[in-house]
């Protein structure tokens, strides 16, 4: 969604502010701006669309200046436009907000502030902060007050850079429930929404808490509460590597994230499991007796990451005794789930910022259930939020079409199932060797699928012109059915619809016709369930459906029905979908090509959904 970057420094800013802005592209927006101060006065230039009609209008004006914010928006409150493009600036222009977040009582204070003679010139909720700044201002207040109780002011969620034009020194960052890093570097220092955004030019940053505000100036960063107490804070090492968000010679970064997987699957079976079986997994402060006496497991999450969510609970229910939920944040928050502290709620989340994630985790633990997350951003609020934390450490994913992030996520389920089943005493020692033996198969056999891209390639290009796909799955291979037909539809724009193979019969049935593309997973299962799925196959040939099978390497019994299929190595089942997702990411990917779509940026998607 949005992006914040600012700069503070003796160096033009502009230069800056873009490189950043370009590092947060991949976040979703439709417009952008930066505002910098040139002698002793503001300058905005905003533009509706990408930034490089942005980058046109600021060379076209020669515009230079510090220090600077910028901001790219994905609209909420009003259409994307330059007028609703941030920054936004109060009645004088002597000072400047860029914002992420939703302003929520905006309405209340945009009337009063109206009525207080305030000039408005967009539709958005953020125009109200720089008005509330202002009016403190003008009545004296010093700068890093009026911010403060301009903030006081705020119900919502936020993270907001401010820039003013009576001060050459100093740039203003604030947050409650939007992230938002403090950089400190050799050039100067920053802020940012996203530390990848500024990795290039910060050795260390501070991550800013809910309720601080920060004054940064070249020099110094002074971090105070909402009751203007200074606070310590301790700048930690940049982890994020620049070169880490760059496509390493891959035409796309979702293409180079396909290509990440099997050597992110592979390090974190190395970090997690050692040469003797030991699986190695931070539980915090949820000892072993806790997890003894598990009843109940509720996982939250959304999108794709809701769907490695269903797999954790069928993988969970197929090792042990505890009863799992998954639910999506968005649902979980508005029921009334019962649970109590014996309950653990495991939140998956790949930014670690969804909003509605974050409110489920929040309105559990309020409720006294601890919370296991699953993410992969460090320091990231989910993560700082939660009583334990596993790091998928997949790196950076840039490409909005979630890929190596779900792998991982998958992988890390698999690894948290089978240790708390140990230590349940519900595993045998034979069946964990045997299972973490067919665990550590999954990269290579993810290797191979690689191979065949382009063989799924040209399956793409044959199918990717239909009105709509229908993806099919059962049991382990369920919520890749779903992952594969969301893939599709987030970057190809072909409608897709995931189902239950067994559901088939029950509504989807009725659109099968020669022009539907079906792709049905029916890898080999140890019982009859890959029977189940080729009875499946039967029903859709048998009404001109055109199969695209995703089969087991050999299988010619598939071969016999479908009019392609993909061929992956055999794994075991439990672990096939960290597998045949692949084949269907590469299939999503290559009918987007086809269709010549942005892939990494597709339209209306934000990376990170951080309002409701
Ligand atoms: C957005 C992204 C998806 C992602 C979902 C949840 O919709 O476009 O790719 O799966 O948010 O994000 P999270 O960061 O919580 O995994």
């Amino acid at each position: 969604m949005c992006g914040i970057v600012g700069y503070v420094g003796h160096r033009d800013a502009v230069p800056y502010l873009l490189e950043g802005l370009h590092a947060l592209e991949y976040r979703g927006y439709d417009s952008a701006g930066v505002a910098v101060r040139v002698d002793g006065a503001l300058r905005v230039c905003r533009c509706e669309g990408r930034l490089s009609a942005l980058e046109s209008r600021i060379a076209a004006e020669g515009l230079t200046g510090s220090p600077g914010i910028g901001h790219t928006r994905w609209a909420t409150h009003g259409e994307p436009s330059e007028r609703n493009a941030h920054p936004h600036l109060d009645c004088n222009s002597r000072l400047a907000v860029v914002h992420n977040g939703i302003v929520e009582n905006y309405a209340d204070l945009r009337r009063r502030l109206v009525a207080d003679g305030h000039h408005f010139s967009s539709e958005t909720d953020t125009e109200v902060i720089p008005h509330l700044i202002e009016e403190r201002l003008r009545r004296g207040v010093a700068a890093r007050d009026a911010v403060r109780e301009a903030m006081r002011e705020l119900e919502g969620s936020f993270a907001v850079g401010i820039l003013l034009a009576d001060d050459s020194q100093c740039i203003f960052a604030a947050r409650h429930g939007s992230p938002l890093v403090v950089g400190l570097g050799k050039e100067g220092n920053f802020i940012a929404s996203d530390a990848l955004a500024i990795s290039r030019h910060v050795e260390s940053v501070i991550y800013l808490e809910d309720g601080q505000v920060a004054e940064v100036t070249p020099q110094a960063v002074t971090v105070i509460d909402l009751e203007g107490r200074e606070v310590k804070i301790e700048p930690r090492p940049l982890t994020v590597k620049a070169e880490e968000a760059e496509k390493a010679g891959f035409e796309t970064f979702m293409l180079k994230e396909i290509h990440e997987q099997p050597r992110v699957l592979w390090s974190m079976i190395e970090r997690h499991v050692d040469e003797n079986g030991e699986i190695n997994i931070d539980f915090g402060d949820l000892d072993s007796e806790f997890l003894r006496r598990l009843e109940r497991i509720m996982v939250v999450a959304c999108g794709t990451a809701f769907y490695a969510g269903l797999y954790g609970k069928l993988f969970l229910e197929h090792l042990t005794e505890i009863a799992v939920e998954a639910d999506l944040g968005s649902e979980f928050r508005y029921r009334a789930p019962k649970f109590d502290q014996d309950t653990l709620i495991i939140a998956v989340s790949q930014s670690g910022e969804t909003a509605d994630t974050l409110a489920s985790v929040r309105s559990a633990k309020s409720r006294g259930a601890p919370v296991f997350s699953i993410c992969n951003v460090p320091m990231s609020t989910l993560a700082r939020e939660s009583d334990a934390v596993f790091y998928t450490q997949a790196g950076p994913e840039i490409g909005v079409a979630s890929t190596k992030a779900f792998t991982a996520q998958l992988a890390a389920l698999a690894l948290f199932s089978l240790r708390v089943a140990e230590v349940r005493g519900e595993l045998t020692a034979e069946d964990k060797n045997q299972l973490l033996t067919d665990l550590r198969r999954v990269p290579q056999a993810i290797h191979r699928v690689l191979l065949a891209k382009e063989h799924i390639a040209e399956i793409a290009e044959k199918h990717h012109s239909g009105p709509s796909a229908l993806y099919l799955g059962r049991r382990f291979n369920y919520p890749v059915a779903l992952e594969g037909a969301l893939k599709n539809k987030e970057i190809s724009y072909q409608h897709a619809e995931g189902y239950a193979a067994g559901e088939m019969k029950h509504g989807p049935i009725a659109l099968i016709s020669e022009y539907m593309p079906v792709v049905c997973i029916c890898t080999r299962t140890a019982d009859n369930l890959y029977e189940k799925m080729i009875s499946n196959i039967k029903e859709v040939q048998a009404r001109h459906g055109r199969i695209i099978a995703v089969a087991t390497e050999g299988d010619r019994r598939v071969a016999e029905l479908a009019e392609d299929v993909i061929y992956v190595p055999e794994v075991r089942e439990e672990f096939s979908p960290m597998v045949n997702v692949v084949a269907l990411q590469l299939l999503a990917y290559y009918a987007a090509h086809a269709r010549g779509n942005d892939i990494d940026k597709p339209r209306n998607l934000a990376k990170s959904v951080t309002v409701e």
